[in-house]
């Protein structure tokens, strides 16, 4: 089996890095788009082939969603004998369960429509819920940007630094960041009010006159971020304040509300597009790396595990 790397439109820089680290070129792909709004992909080649969709579900995420059932279709019906998507940021991961009834449960609709559509495997980095896993009925790759990002992050630690995670949801991923970076832990108590409004509730851990980097999967509209650093200054920890989330999608006010704040360091990854300039201490940790040895050994039926969000 060939190995083949298409790109749909989401974000095709990080699919033509990740296409250059496997030492290939991406297989020739269009997407029509009709004056309706609908999308017409055509995967050129790829009979017999190992076939790797790449294509991150962020905004615009409905657009990108559809897109990418599309291209695995396109891809199935091209005779690829193996077909992966490629999802670095997975939308609607969030909907992982109702909050109340009535609700759809938004992860489970969107996996069942990727495995219906082709997707004989799914490679997704750091998702907002280690439960698609249990949704999905084909194998689901959860691979971790967090070694990677921590050791960019070493040289901004000391012996008094610590982790702190702004909701009880990023607990693990602080620990994690805290294991590689040898600092302690804090955790701040957040309850959201609406998609778009978060209120700090508490803090738990020591955090007076340290440094502290925030850490999230995912930075939205910027609401938890500024409620956690605010928090922080609030009771005391050094201003010139670290913060790091995988995936950077910067909606709304998401840049105002940031760049009001003192961030020494913003690290996010290339999951989404970066836009730049901003006026925000942005740094970019690219995911192709990553992505390229983990699609490179699947190919080869290694092992990833190393890859993998801790357990
Ligand atoms: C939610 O639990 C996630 O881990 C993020 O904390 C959240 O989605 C970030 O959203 P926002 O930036 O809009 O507060």
């Amino acid at each position: 089996m060939n190995l083949h790397i298409v790109s749909g439109t989401a974000n095709s820089p990080l699919a033509e890095a990740i296409a250059a680290g496997a030492r290939i070129r991406p297989t020739p792909c269009s997407v029509e788009r009709f004056p309706d709004g609908e999308l017409r992909p055509t995967v050129q080649s790829g009979r017999g082939a190992d076939l790797y969709v790449v294509q991150p579900t962020g905004p615009v995420v409905n657009e990108n969603v559809v897109e990418l059932m599309l291209l695995l279709d396109a891809a199935r019906r091209a005779g690829a004998a193996r077909v992966t998507a490629v999802v670095p940021y997975f939308g609607y991961a969030r909907q992982d369960r109702r909050s109340r009834t009535g609700q759809a449960v938004g992860a489970r609709v969107i996996i069942d429509a990727l495995s219906n559509a082709g997707a004989d495997r799914l490679l997704v980095v750091d998702p907002h819920t280690p439960a698609l896993e249990a949704m999905c009925d084909v194998p689901v790759e959860m691979l971790t940007a967090v070694p990677g990002m921590a050791t960019r992050l070493a040289s901004s630690i000391s012996s008094e630094t610590v982790v702190v995670a702004p909701d009880l949801g990023a607990v693990k991923l602080a620990e994690h960041y805290a294991a590689l970076l040898h600092a302690s832990v804090a955790v701040v108590r957040k309850t959201r009010q609406s998609g778009s409004s978060v209120r700090a509730e508490e803090l738990v851990g020591a955090v007076e006159g340290r440094a502290a980097i925030v850490v999230d999967d995912m930075i939205s509209t910027g609401g938890t971020i500024e409620a956690a650093v605010r928090t922080l200054l609030d009771h005391g920890a050094s201003p010139g304040i670290v913060v790091a989330a995988t995936h950077g999608l910067m909606i709304g006010p998401a840049v105002e509300k940031l760049a009001a704040l003192p961030l020494q360091r913003l690290l996010v990854t290339d999951s989404v597009p970066q836009e730049t300039p901003a006026p925000l201490p942005r740094e970019v940790h690219s995911l192709a790396p990553l992505l390229a040895e983990a699609i490179g050994r699947l190919h080869r039926d290694e092992s990833v595990d190393d890859l993998l969000i801790r357990g």
